[in-house]
């Protein structure tokens, strides 16, 4: 998994290697001719623009297209007036997807301006057979549609498009593969996502992610520490690993390994200050792992737990194994262990079934577990998911003010306990300057709260201790010290 690959010694004019990464240096170089050819054509560099919908998972995929795009001779831009645009798509809720065919319109029209213009789409929403169709017979003026298990391929789909000049579309069913060493740009500096595993093998009813991921397969530890080294050799001070159900991580490899037990071994890792991770199952969440976190000072002070429900009838409908007493048992246990740790939740309202009573049991958890903030979702009907065929789907009319009253009693909430820190100090990881202040920078607490205090630019990616003087409701005013 480690071969390093010498650019001088890839010869192009053979046939492209089969085995990876080998296989994908050959085309990142392959289309670097064809890039370098049209920049000299048109008198100018080409410029690339990824946009990406959905979650942390979608934007560490994102900084490894991006990665690939700058190899292969690309300037990256924001803007989407460019040469190549590529929409990383989620389709977790149904209003993920109507943002990207919302968007394709305005891309269209910027294709009319600039025919050279090439379009690609990627990512979970791709998955799903029903919009590829619709993309080939409603969006022809997309060049472009691959998955999630095919992302490392983009330099050779591309060269594809280019040469051939016809819609090309690639998506896979699954994969066991994992393809190690190939590049990825950073959005940020200090901070980075780090893959631990892929894909989902929990299939909560109303979930789309199993099937639009695949199956759960987890990165050999040696990977991800390599990986994560080598970030901290280039100056990345906070990583988080990444995962559907980190929980589960190491169950499948040859030579199990718990996430706790991954988690000390990052931690050992010198420059590296801070760990996060995303997202913790309940069901799978052990005292070896609590015991980590409790005794590891590097280990972010803030927890992702989703609730999804607080009713053990909707939770069991949901398959998500746990019931609401085994919910607020842990988070006690939890909070009991460190108390200083922010408490975070997903919940989603009008799940199929959903009665007024199992309502108000999720009401009740949120007021008795009262966590520092919490997203809260519109069940969206996900075709394909078991929950859709379920009968008694909640209409909208009742689904919407029930959401409303949750959404006003988080934070409510998380407005209180978010308060209760000022008048302590307590380190930030300045992140950017202030949108609004130019006098003042933004940082993040091990909490996940940000902190707004006096700074430039040269404090970026710097850990400094903050005296916490105001808090604005979610987030505070600070006082940097010396
Ligand atoms: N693997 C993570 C969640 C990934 S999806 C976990 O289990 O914690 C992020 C969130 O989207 C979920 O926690 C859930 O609250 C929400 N979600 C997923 N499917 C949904 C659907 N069909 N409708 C509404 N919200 C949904
Ligand atoms: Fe979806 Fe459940 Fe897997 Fe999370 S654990 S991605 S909610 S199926
Ligand atoms: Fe969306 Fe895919 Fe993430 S469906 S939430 S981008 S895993």
């Amino acid at each position: 998994m480690h071969s390093e690959i010498d650019f001088g010694k890839i010869e192009l004019a053979e046939a492209p290697p089969a085995g990876e990464p080998a296989r994908q240096q050959y085309f990142m170089e392959r289309l670097r001719e064809v890039v370098e050819e049209r920049s000299r054509k048109y008198g100018r560099p080409l410029t690339a623009c990824i946009q990406t919908f959905g979650c942390q998972m979608n934007a560490k995929d994102s900084e490894k297209l991006l990665g690939i795009l700058l190899q292969a001779g690309f300037t990256a831009s924001e803007d989407e007036a460019s040469d190549f645009v590529l929409y990383n798509t989620c389709t977790v809720r149904d209003n993920a997807n109507q943002r990207v065919y919302g968007r394709l319109g305005y891309l269209n029209s910027l294709k009319k301006k600039n025919p050279h213009m090439t379009i690609a789409l990627c990512g979970c929403m791709m998955q799903e057979p029903s919009v590829v169709e619709k993309i080939k017979k409603s969006y022809r003026f997309v060049d472009l549609v691959f998955g999630t298990h095919n992302i490392f391929r983009l330099a050779e789909l591309l060269y594809r498009c280019y040469t051939e000049k016809r819609m090309v579309v690639d998506v896979w069913g699954g994969t066991e593969q994992i393809v190690e060493n190939l590049p990825s740009r950073r959005k940020y500096s200090f901070k980075c996502g780090v893959n631990i595993m892929y894909g989902c093998n929990n299939f909560c009813s109303y979930c789309i992610v199993p099937y639009v991921r695949g199956r759960e397969r987890s990165r050999e530890p040696e990977d991800i520490l390599a990986e994560i080294r080598a970030l901290a050799a280039d100056g990345v001070v906070e990583v988080m690993l990444l995962g559907q159900n980190v929980n589960s991580y190491g169950k499948t490899l040859d030579t199990p390994m718990t996430f706790a037990a991954l988690l000390r071994q990052v931690a050992e890792i010198p420059g590296i200050e801070r760990i996060r991770f995303m997202t913790s199952h309940p069901k799978d969440l052990s005292d070896e792992l609590i015991g980590v976190m409790r005794d590891c000072p590097k280990i972010c002070r803030h927890l992702h737990l989703p609730l999804q429900s607080g009713s053990s009838r909707i939770l069991k409908k949901m398959n998500r194994v746990y019931d609401k007493e085994q919910y607020l048992a842990l988070a006690k246990k939890i909070k009991g262990e460190i108390p200083d740790l922010s408490l975070t939740t997903d919940i989603i309202v009008g799940f199929p079934g959903e009665t007024e009573e199992d309502f108000e049991e999720t009401m009740d958890v949120v007021r008795r577990v009262r966590f520092d903030s919490a997203f809260t979702f519109i069940y969206s009907k996900r075709t394909g998911t078991p929950a859709a065929a379920m009968e008694d789907q909640v209409p909208e009319e009742i689904v919407k003010p029930r959401f409303e009253r949750l959404l006003k009693e988080v934070q409510r909430i998380s407005a209180e306990v978010c308060g209760k820190d000022v008048g302590k100090t307590m380190t930030a990881l300045v992140e950017g300057m202030d949108t609004h202040d130019p006098a003042l920078v933004t940082g993040r607490l091990s909490n996940n709260i940000m902190v707004h205090f006096p700074g430039d630019a040269s404090d970026i990616g710097k850990l400094i201790p903050v005296l916490l003087t105001e808090s604005k409701g979610f987030y505070y005013m600070g006082k940097r010290l010396p």
